[in-house]
């Protein structure tokens, strides 16, 4: 988690980092998930271009799932929507599959998932918000090639290979732009676009607040034309400055850190606020009084909280202190 990097003692464990885990497996699993995923993407592209009714659409402003084709709305994301986030392995499910926890969005990995698992969600009424590092370079990514060594900066706090972006080079928004359309082609109803708060970290690329703000615009505006619904993720700072193009938060820790009123700006202008927050002793050796507070920030009833492991994985808990397992796939992810 890049907000408060600078805030974590060495040796202490760091948030939203499950990614190191095995990474010649994982680059191996991806350029095979990209090969699947493009021949997927293409195959129900064609299909929906011969047939447009032999899917299931029915609720028609989300864009068709899978199809990159036409949302006549973009979806307006409501205060208070119960979540999910799993971002460290991909979601196991089919159609007979019971959702587990059964919840309004689901916050997932582009790359990891395929097509039908946002579908599927999709059929049941469900929201996908497709999430992937727009601020930051990954080395095992099906893109990692395209990254120019001159826009890359110095590594994040605490994770060797990962290095923030020169966010304001064309190079890096054209990355950018691609990641969108194929959120889009992949029928996300939303980007999560990652680490966009490099200004508030030692980067290594003089980022200020204003590139920040600037590259939000950017994902935006880009956004925009597929009527993909935007995240802003975490980068409080910045949340004046585009609060109007953007559609909801996603918060790390602002119970933690005592900042949820910054965030609180969200729930005034009616977008939600996903909040999650890091306990301590997940799950199994969770405290009562621990789980409470991280519930008891500023947002409290008004943000849509859950109580996560830092690596993102199936388990979480919310606020009413039922906690769920997501089915994942264990042997893929990062
Ligand atoms: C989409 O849904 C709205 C409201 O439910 C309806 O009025 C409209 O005709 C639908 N559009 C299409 C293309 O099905
Ligand atoms: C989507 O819109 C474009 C441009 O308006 C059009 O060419 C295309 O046929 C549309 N696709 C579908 C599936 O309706
Ligand atoms: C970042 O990219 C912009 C646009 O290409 C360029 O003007 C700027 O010098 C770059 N910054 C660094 C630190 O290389």
């Amino acid at each position: 988690m890049s907000q408060h990097g600078s805030d974590i003692k060495p040796g202490e464990p760091q948030p939203r980092r499950w990614k190191r885990l095995a990474i010649i497996l994982a680059v191996a699993i991806t350029v095979i998930g990209l090969g699947l995923g493009l021949g997927l993407g293409i195959g129900l592209k064609s299909g929906d271009d011969d047939d447009g009714d032999d899917d299931d659409n029915n609720n028609n402003d989300s864009g068709t799932p899978g199809g990159g084709t036409n949302r006549t709305t973009k979806w307006a994301p409501q205060v208070g929507a119960s979540w999910q986030i799993i971002l460290r392995y991909p979601m196991e499910l089919s159609d007979s599959s019971e959702l587990t926890p059964d919840v309004d969005v689901y916050d997932l990995d582009l790359y990891d998932n395929p097509t039908a698992t946002f579908s599927t969600l999709q059929k049941k009424g469900k929201r996908v918000i497709c999430y992937f590092s727009a601020g930051s370079y990954e080395d095992y990514r099906p893109d990692s090639g395209d990254f120019p060594e001159e826009d890359l900066g110095k590594e994040l706090d605490g994770w060797p290979g990962e290095r923030w972006l020169n966010t304001s080079s064309p190079k890096i928004r054209d990355i950018m732009a691609k990641r969108i359309a194929l959120a889009n082609q992949k029928g996300c109803d939303a980007i999560d676009p990652d680490n966009v708060d490099g200004f508030q970290n030692d980067n290594g690329l003089d980022l200020t607040a204003e590139d920040s703000t600037s590259f939000v615009k950017f994902l935006s505006a880009e956004a925009a034309k597929y009527k993909l619904a935007v995240g802003l993720k975490n980068a409080g700072d910045i949340i004046p400055s585009v609060l109007p193009d953007v559609d909801f938060s996603v918060n790390e820790q602002c119970a933690q850190y005592n900042e949820c009123d910054t965030f609180a700006a969200f729930v005034d202008d009616a977008k939600p606020v996903f909040q999650i927050e890091y306990p301590k002793g997940t799950p199994d050796k969770l405290a009562k009084s621990d789980a409470e507070k991280s519930c008891d920030g500023t947002g409290a009833g008004r943000f849509s909280t859950v109580l996560k492991k830092m690596e993102l994985d199936g388990w979480v808990q919310y606020c009413d202190g039922k906690s769920y397992e997501t089915a994942v796939d264990e042997e893929k992810g990062h």
